[in-house]
């Protein structure tokens, strides 16, 4: 897919405030600093769109970005930012959690993961709990820039075992770097074919 254009379009707090549901939409969604804001920007090859950071927690609303005039991207604040108070968390799970599960034309969630670590349990448990309510999900394995094909391999065979605890197969991945590029075609690709249907 070649991405024409890519704008922004709004930032919200408040579900009720979303653009209205009438285009497919896929929302990006990991621990606080995988890099979700730098994979929108590199996916889309618009270095500024979306705001990144090297402190966690950058991501604090849900933006809404508009890809060829026909379908969303939408960044997602981290979740697993371990300086949030315990209420705060509590607000990001409630706020969260009802989006995914009330957006009617959320096509995909994608569940980025960083490749660099063994598997974390709050990306499992997120994981399991978006089978819990049949969301469709991917998984996009985060940095692998940052380490060798051979570690970023085991930490992707290590998430599958972790993953077949409670699926019956692994969930499709993406190995990616915002980088290099890395997975970025066939993100598109995957993306333009739910688009087409
Ligand atoms: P929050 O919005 O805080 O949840 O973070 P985020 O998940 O949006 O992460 P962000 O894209 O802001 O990236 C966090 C840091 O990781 C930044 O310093 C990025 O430059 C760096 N980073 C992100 N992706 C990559 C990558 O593929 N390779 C390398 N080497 N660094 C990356
Ligand atoms: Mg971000």
């Amino acid at each position: 897919m070649i991405v024409k254009s890519a704008d922004f379009i709004c930032s919200n707090t408040q579900i009720s405030k979303l653009p209205p549901p009438v285009k497919p939409e896929y929302a990006f969604i990991g621990r606080s600093n995988v890099g979700k804001s730098s994979l929108i920007n590199t996916l889309t090859g618009k270095k500024g769109l979306a705001k990144t950071s090297q402190t966690p927690g950058k991501t604090q609303l849900i933006n809404h970005f508009l890809i060829n005039e026909g379908w969303y991207i939408v960044d997602l604040p981290g979740y697993g930012y371990a300086r949030a108070s315990k209420s705060e968390k509590a607000k990001w799970d409630k706020f969260i959690h009802t989006y995914l599960d009330k957006r009617e034309s959320l096509q995909c969630v994608m569940v980025l993961i960083d490749s660099r670590l063994e598997p974390q349990k709050i990306d499992v448990e997120f994981c399991n709990w978006l089978g819990e309510k049949g969301l469709s999900f991917v998984l996009v394995f985060t940095k692998a820039d940052k380490q060798s094909s051979v570690k970023t391999d085991q930490n992707v065979a290590k998430f599958r075992k972790a993953m077949l605890a409670t699926f019956e197969e692994m969930p499709q991945f993406f190995i990616t770097s915002s980088e290099t590029q890395l997975g970025r075609e066939e993100i598109l690709a995957f993306i333009s074919n739910i688009n087409q249907h």
